[in-house]
């Protein structure tokens, strides 16, 4: 091989190998981070730059929590942590070590049974292509335990923050009117 054809050679290896130190990785070490999800703890090494919303749905493996935008404005990653929604793509999962984090797998009862607000959603055909609505379902838990869903107006204002391509906004509203009674009485 010639030494163009090599140095090329090795140009091309160097950018296909994965950085694995991490001065290579930006200086940035791992970190240690202990995440509470859904009940089970997971311990992770993790770059200190891991968003939340990439430790649940690259390193746990739950994948119910959507990327939409990754900038803030779609509502797609929506989970809860300690109660409070966040959005998870724009929360350090370094943020959350210790702290209690509920994803949309973590909503079923021990037996599989659907939360009612999953039930309502079914329940009021509250979704189309389906992207929108692990967000959509953990923002509206969250907007009745929080005392705003009182009515129609107030839902649509405490909901703005989760964006539905498919306009499913009318049944949303539905679903969460049925699962606020539900969710009262029990
Ligand atoms: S993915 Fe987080 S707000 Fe859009
Ligand atoms: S159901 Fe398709 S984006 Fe909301």
């Amino acid at each position: 091989m010639s030494s163009a054809a090599l140095s090329v050679a090795k140009e091309a290896a160097a950018e296909t190998t994965p950085p694995s130190s991490a001065a290579e990785r930006g200086g940035a070490p791992l970190a240690n981070v202990s995440l509470e999800i859904n009940g089970r703890t997971y311990p992770l090494a993790l770059d200190p730059r891991t968003t939340l919303l990439d430790a649940l749905r690259e390193h746990v493996g739950l994948t119910g929590t959507k990327k939409g935008c990754d900038h803030g404005q779609c509502g797609a990653c929506t989970v809860l942590v300690d109660g409070r929604r966040v959005l998870s793509c724009l929360t350090l999962a370094l943020m959350a070590d210790g702290e209690s984090v509920t994803t949309i797998e973590g909503l079923a009862g021990p037996d599989g049974a659907l939360h009612p607000m999953q039930q309502a959603f079914i329940d009021k055909d509250a979704f189309q292509c389906g992207y929108c609505t692990p967000g959509q379902i953990m923002s509206a838990v969250a907007c009745v335990e929080e005392g705003h869903a009182n009515t129609d107006a107030e839902i649509r204002e405490y909901m703005s923050g989760n964006l539905c391509r498919c306009a499913a906004y009318p049944n949303i509203v539905a679903a969460i009117n049925q699962a606020k009674h539900e969710l009262k009485r029990a």
